[in-house]
């Protein structure tokens, strides 16, 4: 091991050990040989690795560069369905609207990325209804036909989490709010119902991912790869950036606007981004109690909340 890798382990922002470790079997152990792991990636590519991106949350990603010189970026997660199915969306999208993917291990959970420069986040943009216009023109881009045979998981699989909820708390909501349970499961089975035509989305498309970039002014990174209809891909961007929007006084004009702008652009219906958006808030704190075990979904609730009240 090299000797200045030792150190990257106590370099590790605490909340990055702590989402890995709570949410993943194994994630201690994988945590632990993530420094051999960066060495033999810089052994396998004849990469320079530097320090990590700020905001590590799920996967570890650092700027790299090639024996060439070519910037790039290394992201190493524990090796799971997720990353597999960000890979195979990664290369299905081509570049198209996406950072570029170079070269991947998905047993090892290693992905080499196009680095994209000067890679600002959407959360950078003059203010709110620029970034959602901006997301909705990525957005848009973004949305390409499934291959007959693929490996995405659809957004009603997605939505069994609401069942897991129920199933965690003996069939009832346990600590979260009955009525907003309810309403999740039955937008859910309502919009599932009346679907269009199910495309690849990418399925995390928020402000963080959503980069500054040369070959276009603003790219994606980050996708997971699921198939469901267009309307689906709202739901992301209408809960971020977290967790800023919660300490935000006007939210609830704010979710309104974007939503003017989302309907008008996308050219769908706003009353179903709305209902995706916000049978998809009540699922992303089921989520977040899943993963995290602490009391962050309570905050989540509150926006699904303010959006069930626009509904
Ligand atoms: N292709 C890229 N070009 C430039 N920066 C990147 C790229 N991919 C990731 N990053 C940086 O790393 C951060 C985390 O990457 P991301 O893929 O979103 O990880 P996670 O899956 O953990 O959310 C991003 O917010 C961004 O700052
Ligand atoms: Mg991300």
């Amino acid at each position: 091991m090299r000797k200045d890798r030792k150190g990257v382990i106590n370099q590790l922002p605490a909340t990055f050990i702590y989402t890995v470790s709570s949410t993943f079997e194994g994630g201690q152990q994988w945590l632990a040989n993530l420094p051999e792991l960066i060495t033999a990636c810089e052994a396998l590519w004849g990469l320079t690795v530097r320090p990590h991106f700020a905001g590590l949350s799920y996967n570890y990603v650092a700027p790299a560069s090639m024996p060439d010189g070519t910037e790039i970026v290394l992201k190493l997660g524990v090796p799971r369905e997720e990353l597999t199915t960000e890979i195979e969306a990664l290369r299905l999208y081509d570049g198209r609207a996406m950072c570029r993917l170079v070269d991947a291990d998905a047993e090892q959970g290693i992905l080499l990325l196009e680095r994209l420069q000067p890679g600002h986040m959407l959360t950078a943009a003059s203010d709110d209804e620029e970034a959602t216009r901006i997301a909705a023109g990525v957005m848009r881009r973004l949305w390409r036909p499934l291959p007959e045979e693929h490996i995405f998981p659809s957004v009603s699989e997605w939505g069994d989490g609401l069942a897991k909820l129920r199933a965690e708390f003996g069939g009832t909501s346990g600590p979260f709010p009955a009525r907003l349970v309810e309403m999740a499961e039955s937008l859910f089975a309502d919009l599932l119902a009346s679907s269009a035509e199910p495309v690849l989305l990418h399925g995390d498309l928020h402000h963080y991912n959503i980069l500054a970039a040369e070959r276009e002014p603003w790219l994606a990174i980050d996708p997971k790869g699921v198939s469901g209809e267009p309307a689906y891909e709202v739901g992301a961007l209408i809960r971020n950036p977290m967790p800023d929007i919660y300490g935000w006084s006007d939210l609830e004009r704010v979710l309104a606007r974007r939503f003017d702008i989302l309907a008008e652009l996308l050219e769908l219906d706003r009353q179903r981004l709305v209902a995706w958006s916000v049978a998809q808030q009540v699922l992303s704190a089921w989520w977040e109690y899943e993963d995290l075990r602490n009391d962050d979904w309570r905050q989540t609730m509150t926006v699904a909340e303010i959006l069930a009240s626009a509904l």
